[in-house]
């Protein structure tokens, strides 16, 4: 038995998630009490939106507009932060932190720019801040890394961590839609923003990436460390030749450790069609870690969403009330190993895909063979269709063996040059 009759809890923002997270706090109030020892009391709700407060039927005592009155509360023990965003969600969890209170953050920018000064912080006062729902929405994978796997030494990372990328390849896998098509069907469904720059260029994955990494790996990421690409380059023409080929078509965020040295990268990958990764359609998500010991495992779930989201948020909450409620202070460190180093993308060595449009004439391929092999890179497949006769215009696409980023990216302003080649129309890296 603990020995707290309630936990007070301020929570941050009442848009999707913490409505949400509002709604399960009471609905549920019994069971979440019996889990977690005592009663878990919102006391005071920070919205500056006074439409979102009167919707919500809630006690309208509860709010408050002045983050003040929130973090200055000594009543509150746990402070949920779901604004979203930089600032002021930092200068809030700072706050909170510093005054002795526990967080709790689905904020994955916050943590991937801020993650280690929070935790170090949180350490200095005995307290914590939990981020479950920062990754993956509703599935369990920070807690997985920080606990199930600790007796892992981790080797790899593949994640699909982006809903509304996944939708928008699915769509065009499936379907033959062009990317400005597939991305309208995904706003007009809710599933990507206004302003989708975020999400399909590559950044959301790339704050997720840095947080685990951080904890898989043992070092120090900061977001900008991430390489990143997004997918508004793909065309239909890349999926019918993925397809052919026996590929699918995703948006990875990778994180793999070699020799003491960790890439990390968000990029499009053409990836075998029948790996458990490339069948995870739609808007769902998947994490795959490979570990010494437990082999390769697959997380797999819905990667938001108000419910899928709130059930991660309140995971939190029960565990640090329990902890709060039985006096217990343990603060997850982020154990950095100063020897590990990040690889710069230019060092990583994968296999390419490359299309190009060229003259239709004989010999061209053998002009880029010949850049290609003085490079030390060797073609692994060839396939050349005239695309348009009249035009004198032929497409050639192919694959490579592994060769290094670095020889690959010279290999392709050569081939750029030469009076023969239109054009690289794109190119896209293969994970095995
Ligand atoms: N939505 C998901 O499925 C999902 C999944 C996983 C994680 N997350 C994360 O959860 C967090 C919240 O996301 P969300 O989808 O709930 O966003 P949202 O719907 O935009 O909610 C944010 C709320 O915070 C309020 N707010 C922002 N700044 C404020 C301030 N300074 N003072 C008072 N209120 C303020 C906003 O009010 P106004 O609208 O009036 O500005 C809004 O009601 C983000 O970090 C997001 O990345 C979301």
């Amino acid at each position: 038995m603990g020995s707290r009759e309630s936990i007070g809890i301020g929570l941050m923002g009442l848009g999707v998630i913490g409505g949400a997270v509002a709604k399960v706090l009471t609905e549920k109030a019994d069971a979440l009490a019996a889990e977690a020892g005592c009663v878990l009391r919102l006391r005071k709700v920070l919205e500056k939106d006074l439409a979102k407060t009167r919707a919500s039927k809630m006690d309208p005592d509860l709010f408050t507009a002045d983050a003040a009155e929130v973090l200055g509360d000594p009543e509150i023990d746990i402070v949920i932060e779901a604004l979203g965003g930089d600032r002021p969600a930092y200068d809030f969890i700072k706050e909170a932190i510093a005054k002795g209170k526990c967080v709790v953050t689905a904020n994955k920018e916050v943590m991937a720019k801020h993650g280690p000064e929070f935790l170090s912080l949180a350490k200095e006062k005995g307290v914590d801040i939990l981020y479950e729902a920062s990754v993956g929405g509703g599935i369990p994978l920070i807690a997985a890394f920080k606990q199930d796997l600790l007796a892992n030494d981790i080797s790899a990372i593949h994640a699909i961590i982006n809903g509304t990328t996944n939708y928008i390849l699915t769509r065009m896998a499936s379907e033959g839609l062009d990317f400005a098509i597939a991305l309208e069907e995904a706003q007009k469904l809710g599933y990507a923003e206004a302003d989708p720059t975020n999400d399909i260029e590559g950044i959301d994955p790339s704050y997720k990436l840095t947080i685990l990494a951080m904890l898989a790996f043992h070092v120090l990421v900061r977001p900008e460390d991430v390489y990143h690409e997004g997918i508004s380059r793909l065309s239909s023409r890349d999926f019918r030749y993925a397809r052919e080929l026996g590929y699918e078509i995703k948006l990875l965020a990778i994180a793999k450790e070699k020799d003491d040295s960790i890439e990390v990268r968000v990029h499009p990958v053409f990836l075998p069609k029948d790996l458990l990764l490339a069948k995870v359609d739609g808007v769902y998500n998947a994490v795959q870690v490979e570990g010494d010991l437990v082999g390769r495992v697959l997380f797999y779930g819905q990667g938001a969403g108000p419910s899928a989201t709130s059930s991660a948020v309140i995971a939190d909450i029960i565990n640090l009330a329990q902890r709060i409620n039985l006096g217990v202070n343990i603060t997850h460190e982020l154990k950095l190993n100063p020897s590990k180093r990040l690889k710069p993308i230019s060092e990583i060595e994968t296999r390419y895909y490359l299309r190009m449009s060229t003259v239709d004439r004989p010999g061209v391929l053998a002009k880029i063979s010949r850049i290609l092999g003085d490079l030390g890179i060797s073609i692994s497949s060839v396939i050349q269709r005239e695309s348009d006769v009249s035009a004198d215009v032929a497409e050639i696409v192919l694959m490579t063996y592994p060769a290094q980023e670095s020889a690959m990216q010279k290999a392709m302003a050569e081939i750029e040059r030469l009076d023969v080649v239109r054009e690289i129309s794109n190119f896209v890296r293969v994970e095995d």
